[in-house]
């Protein structure tokens, strides 16, 4: 079967990108991503490319060549459903806020609106993708809601294929995976034509090597594991962080030791003040409810502590700023200098700065931000979202400058929450000069020359190692 037109519900940080690249790389097939969000698919059609509701690097000259050609944005669902041979799901698939697996399980309600619409609408066969990230054994949850066509002779396959794009290098992800997961009903003629379909997609940039087909349970369980086991390695070298921090080892040349073992291998070995995102915390928990739920417990307790390491990790870097500062940071002002959950990304979902942020709010500390890409109401609605303390009051306790040097002004200490490289080339001279003294500097990403902020006078604190001067 050879795919003429493919749809994909969702326009967010996964369908957006991934569209515009198959697009980019699929002129002969026309790609529309539809969403209900009219102002974010306004943003996806803006001519001003900067507007794009994604920040991803390339993504705006991927989106110029396409868009328009076989490329398009649109919030007509119905229609874009009917037109294609192929319809992605790529909705949210948040944690649960409510009723039974409240704050653990994945919410399915987008998933089921997404699967109930397209019976509703199609009038003809269709693939259907998914492409969110989803417990394992939903697609027979699908299956049996595409089942009810309310007797029109319409039949569906199922695949997964879940995505495995990083965010901030999304673009080069896509362009260069290194696997594609394809997930199918491969007992079956019609199963195997629908995995072949979706393979040859791929296969106009990506080497058929590099294309993996396997069962569906296994593909939506690998993705689950995959976010897993990488976010295990981030809590890892976070628990020694701590450990370092009390024996005078250093946590980058321990991860450099233990990361030159090929067995082991160098990434996601960089100490940091925890783990942020959309996908990983919402992820682990929702393997440790699919644990819980098949009576697993040791297996769901395993998983679970890499939650748990990774907030100690972020309240334990809240702490210590409040400890330094002679134990208190009432009415002090303490700049941040990120907001993002990691650099050349708007995307601020889970971020540690957040939750550094709550707690030092909670401790009457005046707070000034400075992120190059994210709007300061994104910073509000993240804070508010906790509910830890008044939307006004938040407002009142941070505040948002466009210029880090005015951030920094007459700050008590400074904290390096995101690890942008800008950060790196300003004249930290003129920060210093500016602030209150001593002046405090707390690196939660392990990014600037710390040995020449000594120089200059700052009293620095660095994630994972000794910190004789504090
Ligand atoms: P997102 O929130 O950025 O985008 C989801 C979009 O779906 C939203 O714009 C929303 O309006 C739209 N939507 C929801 N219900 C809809 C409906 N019924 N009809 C039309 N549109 C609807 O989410 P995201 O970050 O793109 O993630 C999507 C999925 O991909 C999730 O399951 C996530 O776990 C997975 N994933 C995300 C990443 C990542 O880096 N963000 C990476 C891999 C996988
Ligand atoms: C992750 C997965 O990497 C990706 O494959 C999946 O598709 C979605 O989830 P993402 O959350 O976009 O991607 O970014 P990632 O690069 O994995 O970083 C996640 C968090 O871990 C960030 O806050 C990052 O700063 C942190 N991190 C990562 C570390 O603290 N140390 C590391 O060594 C690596």
């Amino acid at each position: 079967m050879k795919i003429k037109s493919i749809c994909c519900i969702g326009a967010g940080y996964v369908g957006g990108p991934t569209m515009a690249v198959i697009a980019q790389k699929c002129p002969q097939v026309k790609v529309t991503v539809v969403d209900i969000n009219e102002a974010r698919i306004n943003a996806w059609n803006d001519k001003d490319l900067s507007k794009l509701p994604v920040y991803e690097p390339g993504l705006d000259k991927v989106v110029e060549e396409a868009r328009g050609r076989n490329l398009f944005f649109s919030t007509q669902v119905d229609q874009a459903i009917d037109e294609a041979d192929m319809v992605f799901i790529s909705v949210n698939t948040p944690t649960k806020t409510y009723g039974k697996g409240k704050g653990m399980a994945a919410d399915l309600k987008y998933i089921e609106l997404c699967a109930r619409q397209i019976a509703r609408v199609a009038t003809t066969d269709k693939i259907v993708v998914e492409k969110s990230t989803l417990p394992v054994r939903t697609a027979s949850a699908i299956k049996s809601i595409l089942d009810n066509t309310n007797g029109k002779d319409v039949k569906f396959q199922i695949l997964s294929n879940p995505e495995f794009l990083a965010e901030g290098t999304a673009v080069t992800d896509l362009l260069n995976p290194d696997r594609v997961l394809i997930g199918g009903d491969n007992d079956t003629t019609e199963g195997k034509e629908a995995i072949e379909a979706l393979v040859s997609i791929y296969a106009n940039w990506v080497p058929k090597e590099q294309i993996l087909t396997t069962n569906v349970w296994s593909s939506e369980l690998s993705k689950l594991t995959a976010n897993a086991f990488l976010a295990q390695r981030v809590s890892s070298i976070n628990s020694l962080s701590e450990l370092c921090e009390k024996t005078e080892a250093d946590v980058n040349e321990v991860a450099k030791a233990i990361g030159m073992d090929s067995r082991i291998g160098s990434k996601f070995l960089k100490a940091s003040v925890g783990f942020g995102g959309s996908c990983f915390q919402k992820d682990i928990l929702n393997l440790v409810y699919i644990a819980k739920t098949y009576g697993l417990t040791e297996v769901a307790d395993y998983w679970e502590q890499v939650i748990i390491m990774n907030d100690h990790q972020k309240r334990r870097f809240a702490h210590n700023i409040i400890s330094t500062l002679f134990n208190t940071v009432s009415g002090k002002k303490i700049a941040f200098l990120g907001w993002a959950f990691k650099k050349d990304t708007n995307d601020t979902r889970e971020s540690a700065a957040i939750y550094v942020a709550d707690e030092l709010l909670s401790e009457q500390s005046q707070i000034s931000v400075y992120d190059p890409k994210v709007e300061t109401e994104q910073m509000y609605t993240d804070l508010d979202y906790l509910n830890t303390r008044s939307s006004e009051e938040n407002r009142s306790g941070l505040s948002v400058t466009q210029d880090p040097y005015e951030t920094c002004k007459d700050a008590h200490a400074i904290a390096i929450l995101t690890e942008w490289d800008e950060f790196k080339t300003y004249d930290w001279q003129k920060i210093y000069d500016q602030m209150q003294k001593p002046a405090f500097l707390f690196d939660g990403r392990g990014l600037l020359d710390i040995p020449k902020l000594e120089e200059i006078g700052f009293v620095c604190y660095k994630i994972g190692s000794s910190n004789k001067n504090l």
